[in-house]
């Protein structure tokens, strides 16, 4: 399987050891799915929904990315290779939280015990990504409340939020 299909603005990274990094992070989170199950993955067990994982997180990847290029016009520092790297995996650790049970998804005996933030920013240590990645994805949720989000890291925060309550509000 192309990641760079799944996730199209992994092009947008321009350093490309963190690239390759990104690529492989996300090749081992999917290793125990196939190619079609990977797409019927929906993107929350919290409310019914057909929209997947994938989409979800291109949709999250592209209000970050443009949300970072208007305020780095607007002289905020934000690094866009961290930004578009940890929003592509700011949800990698569903692939471990989650497992299908017949032609449902549930949550695995793993996600009981280990929330996908910080089975994601497990992920990404084994991979060496920096820690500017690691901090998007260990912060994107709740467990963010209790460390400090850096500028990436609240973009790609709200804008995971921005999508998850207006699929909720449907
Ligand atoms: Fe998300």
């Amino acid at each position: 399987m192309k990641i760079k299909e799944l996730f199209p603005y992994i092009e947008k990274i321009s350093d490309k050891d963190l690239e390759d990094k990104v690529e492989k992070a996300i090749k081992y989170a999917l290793k125990e799915w196939n190619e079609k199950e990977i797409k019927d993955i929906p993107f929350t067990l919290l409310t019914e929904t057909d929209i997947n994982l994938i989409d979800h997180t291109n949709t999250v990847t592209e209000l970050s990315y443009n949300a970072g290029k208007v305020m780095k016009e607007r002289g905020f520092r934000i690094n866009m290779d961290y930004l578009v790297a940890g929003a592509i995996l700011h949800d990698i650790g569903k692939f471990l939280e989650f497992e299908k049970r017949g032609d449902k998804t549930v949550k695995s005996s793993f996600g009981k015990l280990v929330r996908h933030p910080v089975s994601g920013a497990g992920i990404a240590m084994m991979f060496d990504l920096p820690m500017g990645v690691i901090n998007i994805i260990a912060a994107h949720s709740k467990e963010g409340d209790f460390v400090k989000r850096t500028p990436e890291a609240i973009i790609v925060h709200h804008c995971d939020f921005i999508h998850f309550e207006n699929v909720k509000a449907l």
